[in-house]
């Protein structure tokens, strides 16, 4: 027996599209991202949504896009953030030439907490050198987002969700992803809604769409959704009368950060689908805290909501010193049971981050703990009743050997 944290199933709906992708004759970016985009939008409930190469760089091109927009982000200023999320998160922040500064998260939702975020702000004599705030709605958990606007505006910030792990979690009667400037999205393997690699920027923001389109092609001065720059004509810029071409014009520096069709084809099969992963998982979810709760004491089981769209089942060892992670870990993995650590808190528990230990050194109390003492084991849309039997007889079995 195998239970991986994800799976994919390329069935029928993935292969008609993939199939028209195929006879269309046309791989980079075309009709099928263009549907993508459209339908990604409508599933948030944003203006836009525009579709890049991965989540990372959905990251980088929507702060770039901040920066550049009228009244947007000031450069290499301070953007407030989860120390406890995968890496990418801050490696965007850093590469896109701003520091971020963390504030601690929340142990059961795993989000930055409202007050914390206030207090810091409070506390420093820079207010005026903070530019944003990125929150994470890890494992599908929503971060407080009415909470951290009303922050944000208090403090004239804006702010910018990671909704990487978060498709389709509601926050507030809206969907994660619609509750900030701009918000951006990872379809990579495993995640609810998965394309192998692909990401999207989603924004009601006319200015910042225009610009994440022109940032993902080398800053193409051309930036119509659908155009005849291919021809050599494009209806919305001028060249002149100087012998120049659309689509090698370009107004500003950028990055190759284009998807292909077939990634959309793939994300598009699996968007039809949405409302049945997101609830396969939530009944998976309760399945295993209803038949895990004897264990209640030892390990804390994810908190349920039928609001939360899950992208794993993620379990905190509560008495390391009674049963230690490594050790759940090992015996499960050695039973084909597939777990990953909750990533690490960035500045304190991350090699690349080492040069920020010492000033968070004790000032991140949950996340170092969660980092330490969290895991994640599967709970997606594939997983039969066996499955998940077998998930249940397995941990029964570890933990009884204390
Ligand atoms: C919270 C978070 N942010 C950003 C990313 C980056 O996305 P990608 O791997 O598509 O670049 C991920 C990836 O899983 C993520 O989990």
């Amino acid at each position: 027996m195998r239970i991986n944290v994800g799976a994919i199933e390329l069935g029928s709906d993935e292969k008609e599209l993939l199939n028209e992708v195929i006879a269309s004759n046309r791989i980079s970016e075309g009709k099928f991202v263009r549907r993508f985009e459209r339908e990604w939008a409508d599933f948030i409930g944003t203006k836009h949504c525009i579709a890049l190469n991965s989540g990372t760089s959905s990251l980088i091109a929507g702060l770039k896009a901040l920066e550049l927009k009228e009244n947007g982000i000031k450069p290499k200023t301070k953007v407030i953030t989860s120390p406890l999320t995968y890496i990418a998160t801050s490696n965007a922040i850093v590469l896109s030439g701003f520091e971020p500064v963390y504030v601690d998260v929340d142990q059961t939702n795993f989000g930055i907490i409202p007050d914390n975020i206030k207090a810091y702000l409070e506390s420093v004599d820079d207010v005026e050198k903070h530019s944003l705030i990125l929150p994470v709605h890890l494992m599908g958990y929503a971060c407080d987002m009415g909470a951290i606007n009303q922050i944000a505006k208090k403090f004239g910030l804006l702010t910018f969700e990671d909704s990487a792990q978060a498709h389709g979690t509601k926050c507030d009667g809206k969907v994660c992803g619609s509750l900030s400037t701009v918000s951006d999205f990872s379809f990579y393997i495993a995640h609810n809604v998965q394309a192998g690699e692909m990401g999207a920027l989603t924004t009601d923001d006319n200015e910042v769409a225009r610009l994440v389109r022109k940032i993902k092609a080398n800053g193409r001065a051309c930036d119509c959704l659908i155009c005849t720059r291919s021809e050599g004509t494009c209806p919305k810029i001028n060249l002149g009368e100087e012998d120049f071409d659309p689509r090698f014009s370009h107004d500003l520096i950028g990055y190759n950060f284009k998807t292909t069709e077939f990634q959309a084809a793939i994300a598009l099969a699996q968007l039809k689908k949405i409302n049945w992963i997101i609830k396969k998982r939530q009944e998976n979810v309760k399945y295993l805290n209803e038949n895990l709760a004897e264990f209640s004491d030892l390990i804390q089981l994810p908190k349920y909501s039928n609001e939360v769209s899950y992208l794993a089942y993620p379990l905190v060892i509560k008495k390391p010193q009674v049963f230690s992670r490594k050790k759940l870990r090992l015996e499960l993995e050695k039973k084909g049971i597939e777990t990953r650590p909750l990533f690490g808190s960035i500045p304190t528990q991350q090699q690349s981050f080492s040069h920020l230990k010492q000033r968070y050194n004790g000032k991140l109390p949950v996340a170092d703990y969660l980092g330490a003492n969290g895991f994640y084991v599967g709970c997606h849309q594939y997983l039969n009743q066996d499955d998940l039997d077998y998930v249940v007889k397995s941990f029964k079995a570890v933990l009884k050997q204390r």
